[in-house]
Order: C-alpha cells, then sequence, then structure tokens
C-alpha cells in the first residue's frame, strides 16, 4: 500500500512540497523493491538520498519556519536533528556490515517512521501555521 502526498500536506512552499513528495516517491520506493526482493540494491542509495535530504530539506524547511516565526521551531528542529544521527548511523553500519536484512529493515521503519510521525503530524502542523500566517496578511 503505498502513501500518497495530498494537497492537505502542502506548506504553500513549491520547493518545500517537491522535497516532500519527493521523500514520498522514495520511501514507496523502497517498499516496493523490499517487497520485490531488490532491497539489498537500493538500501545504500536511499540511505545516501536521505543524507542529501536531511541537509538541503530541513535547512528549507527551517529558514519557512523562520520567516513565518513559527513557534515550535525548537522542538521540530530536535526532531531534523534525531532523524539526521538515525540516517547517519543506519548509513554506518551498513558501511561497517555490509548489507543484510536488519539493515534494510532498520531503514524501511526509520523512513516510514518518517513519514507518519514527523511529515503527517509535526510538518503538517507547520503547513497550517503557514498558511494561517498567510491568511492574515
Ligand atoms: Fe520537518
Amino acid at each position: 500500500m503505498a502513501v500518497e502526498w495530498s494537497e492537505y500536506l502542502s506548506v504553500g512552499n513549491e520547493r518545500i512540497d517537491g522535497q516532500h513528495k519527493e521523500i514520498f516517491r522514495q520511501v514507496n520506493g523502497f517498499i516496493d523493491a523490499i517487497n520485490q526482493g531488490t532491497g539489498a540494491l537500493k538500501v545504500l542509495d536511499v540511505l545516501n538520498f536521505l543524507v542529501e535530504y536531511t541537509v538541503t530539506h530541513f535547512h528549507d524547511e527551517e529558514e519557512a519556519m523562520r520567516e513565518s516565526h513559527y513557534p515550535d521551531l525548537e522542538q521540530h528542529h530536535k526532531e531534523h536533528e534525531k532523524f539526521c544521527r538515525d540516517v547517519l548511523g543506519l548509513k554506518k553500519q551498513i558501511e561497517i556490515k555490509g548489507v543484510n536484512k536488519i539493515g534494510i529493515l532498520r531503514t524501511s521503519h526509520a523512513m516510514v517512521n518518517w513519514l507518519v510521525r514527523h511529515i503527517l503530524v509535526a510538518d503538517k502542523a507547520l503547513a497550517d501555521h503557514i498558511r494561517s500566517v498567510h491568511s492574515l496578511s
């Protein structure tokens, strides 16, 4: 079952929305690969994507928070930092131990959790805040 991005999650910023759409694509693509038995071939590509994503996307998102005086920036930033650490830890484990089933499973869990717990909750709260700021101006 694929999880799809929808307008409901839009933060009203094309760049950030595009980054969110891309992470949905990456998660769905990785889950499909696992179901087809090719997760091992993709896991490092996916982790490399996530390393890049955490740098550029979080920077853009936090900039949007500062611009809109988002009150929960500190807490949101902590979630970003934790995800960065988790992604780097997963990548390091695979580099040390090689690709294995546990590494693939942990990566997929981290990604699905990120979608469900962060993008659908914390980023949605940010989206609502930005919309309310725009509707006032
Ligand atoms: Fe976020």
